[in-house]
């Protein structure tokens, strides 16, 4: 990039204001925001009412007595499975189809309302018969087809809670999740579709699961791969023979609205994965009443694809439970975008009618890099709105959205949220909102949040500070899991002088002179790739767990793909230094870290040194490290410990 181009980038003052079209047809008001300024409580609970079908109607909203651990609807009860599903049918709209699949060799299924309901209902009973039911745990490590789903919807069911985990994950990874939550039953797959090439899901399976008892008493195998597998009898079922066997008909119970729904891990500062623990009744208040407004859903016509797996939060609210409950058709695509070629998302969009589109900025780019003639051959007229999450998008990123893949003409949702929050937190409201490239914008009516000095008091713009959420939410976390201590830790103890609890997001941000928000990226240890949170510290304890290693250090270094990338830097012990060249060492450290975390933590570049810089408390200086891999002059030395240090590893890198 010319720096004449960086220039105009960072000028990029256009302004985009909704049609008159698109405002008249809007879903979303500006009562919204005017309702939830007069009573943000009462908002909430209309919002209940509205987005949510209640065994149990609730009498009280928010329960903050004990903060921060908040209960939302708590005396309500629902069943989170049939507001996905049952009340769709019961409503007359059971022949709407609710999931257009496509799997990634091509072949395709579409799925109604009243199929999907059937399925997940049989799905039920046959998990019933394992003994699943509330209170328990079910592990889902599946690649993207429709049975990824069905099983979480099952579980949930059942009052059940499901976790989970992302197929691109190791099998240690699997373990120590299936261990944390103490998970009964596995549902997995032989394998996935992935490159053009069926990925082994189930032998992780078998794998996580040799090392000693565990809590699994049954695997649940989907067939997909078609790929052999290694069986243990007793244990380990065929999905289709199970809900072949089971009961057609299973009632959904109400369960209580703090019931868990779903515990979902993610990295922190610290080494090891944080299960963020979600609820049901506020949860889908909030997921539904977000997917509907930031995407001004129409249910009847409308064809809305996110792109996100299950595996991670924005498939949990933005794939399963959202649309599912607001009884939108969505595509579901097991692939990757280049599979089996680089116009395989144009040709899904163009094939179903997409007319609402979420994705990230890493893929937004890569398509960039690809060249705007690949889209350009596609039908894409059916897109209306198009949606942004994982990272900032860079105003360049923005504008190119908007002009290939929406004609010039549609509007662009950035949407600030964390796997914490549960929701949407921060966005425009495409028919409400002029919209403003590379700023998130404003928060979610009935969402307070504020930008902070590290004093605690609000800053004025332009000058940045933290973003926090300043009022309980309906779909926060209510804890991690087995964790409150930490939970407390985390989240609570940034600001506590001030006289209510306020959610530390992790986030840099400033606020612009019309009230706008710009997020500026992690203000932590946790690196951002390709819209994925990987922690520092986990890939520096996968590193150190392997035997040639005395120490190692990892920063997140800006790539133009991804966003970050992962580069470590690593002491070898004494006795390894002439066992291998560096460029051997660094080959079976990168696979050791993608068998030990799985392959999104591998690291782009492992540089072997003798040193890393320190301070004299001994605290490494990752700033200094980011310097030297993002190829930049070192920075100040004088805080290290010894200052010649940088000096030595600049040299041995050169
Ligand atoms: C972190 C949360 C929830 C969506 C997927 C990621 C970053 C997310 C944006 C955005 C700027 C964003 C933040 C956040 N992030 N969306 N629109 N603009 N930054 O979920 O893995 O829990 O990561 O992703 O840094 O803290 P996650």
């Amino acid at each position: 990039m010319t720096s004449n181009s960086i220039d105009s980038l960072l000028h990029e003052s256009r302004r985009f204001a909704p049609s008159d079209a698109f405002s008249a047809a809007s879903e979303a008001s500006r009562d919204l925001y005017t309702s939830a300024k007069e009573d943000r409580i009462e908002f909430w609970a209309d919002k209940a009412r509205e987005y949510v079908h209640w065994h149990k109607p609730f009498t009280e909203t928010l329960d903050w007595s004990t903060p921060p651990f908040a209960k939302w609807f708590a005396d309500g009860e629902l069943n989170v499975a049939y507001n996905c599903l049952d009340r769709h049918v019961l409503a007359g709209n059971g022949d709407r189809t609710a999931i257009h699949w496509e799997g990634e060799p091509g072949d395709s299924r579409s799925i109604t309302y009243a199929e999907l309901t059937a399925e997940v209902k049989r799905a039920a009973n046959a998990m019933a018969a394992l003994g699943v039911g509330q209170g328990d745990v079910v592990a889902i490590y599946m690649p993207l087809v429709p049975e990824a789903v069905i099983a979480m919807l099952a579980t949930v069911r059942l009052g059940a809670a499901h976790s989970v985990v992302f197929g691109g994950f190791s099998a240690e990874s699997l373990r120590s999740r299936i261990d944390d939550a103490s998970a009964k039953l596995v549902v997995t797959a032989d394998g996935g579709w992935r490159k053009g090439k069926v990925f082994p899901l189930k032998a992780a399976v078998d794998a996580a699961l040799a090392n000693g008892e565990s809590s699994v008493t049954n695997v649940l195998v989907v067939k997909r791969g078609d790929n052999d597998v290694e069986w243990t009898e007793g244990r380990d079922l065929w999905w289709h023979d199970q809900i072949e066997a089971a009961e057609p008909e299973h009632e959904a119970q109400g369960f209580p609205a703090e019931n868990p729904l779903f515990v979902l891990y993610t990295s922190g500062t610290t080494g090891k994965p944080k299960g963020i623990l979600h609820t049901s009744g506020g949860y889908l208040t909030q997921a539904a009443f977000t997917h509907k407004n930031v995407f001004d859903l129409k249910p009847e016509t409308d064809v809305y694809w996110c792109t996100a797996d299950v595996g991670w939060i924005t498939g949990h609210t933005y794939v399963t439970y959202g649309p599912l409950a607001n009884g939108a058709t969505q595509v579901l695509y097991e692939g990757t975008p280049d599979t089996p070629n680089q116009g395989r998302w144009w040709e899904i969009i163009q094939k179903f009618g997409v007319s609402i589109f979420y994705t990230a900025p890493t893929a937004i780019r890569s398509f960039m890099k690809a060249g705007r003639q690949i889209p350009e051959q596609y039908d894409l007229s059916s897109i209306r709105v198009l949606g942004s999450v994982g990272e900032p998008i860079n105003p360049e990123a923005w504008i190119w959205y908007r002009d290939v893949i929406g004609a010039g003409n549609t509007p662009i949702v950035d949407t600030w949220w964390q796997t914490e929050t549960g929701a949407i937190m921060v966005s425009a409201l495409p028919g409400l909102t002029t919209l403003k490239p590379g700023s998130a914008q404003v928060p979610i009516p009935g969402i307070k949040i504020d930008i902070l000095g590290e004093d605690g008091t609000r800053v004025d713009p332009p000058n940045g500070g933290l973003l926090v959420v300043s009022e309980p939410w309906p779909a926060m976390l209510r804890g991690i899991w087995g964790d409150p201590e930490r939970f407390k830790e985390t989240y609570w103890s940034k600001f506590p002088n001030l006289d209510a609890p306020k959610y530390f997001a992790g986030d840099g941000a400033h606020v612009d002179e019309d009230g706008d928000i710009w997020l500026l990226g992690r203000v932590d240890d946790v690196m951002n790739i390709s819209g994925h949170r990987l922690s520092t510290t986990e890939i520096e304890s996968a590193l150190v767990s392997n035997h040639i290693v005395a120490e190692a250090a990892v920063v997140g270094a800006a790539d133009e793909a991804t966003g970050q990338a992962v580069v470590a830097f690593v002491i070898l012990k004494s006795n390894q230094e002439h066992a291998q060249t560096a460029a051997e060492a660094s080959a079976l450290l990168r696979l050791h870290v993608a068998k030990e975390i799985g392959a999104i933590a591998r690291p782009r570049e492992i540089f072997i040194v003798s040193e890393l810089p320190k301070t004299r408390s001994g605290k490494i200086m990752r700033r200094l490290l980011q310097d030297v891999a993002e190829g930049r002059e070192i920075g100040d030395t004088t805080t290290l410990a010894d200052t010649t240090v940088m000096q030595i590893i600049s040299d041995k890198l050169k």
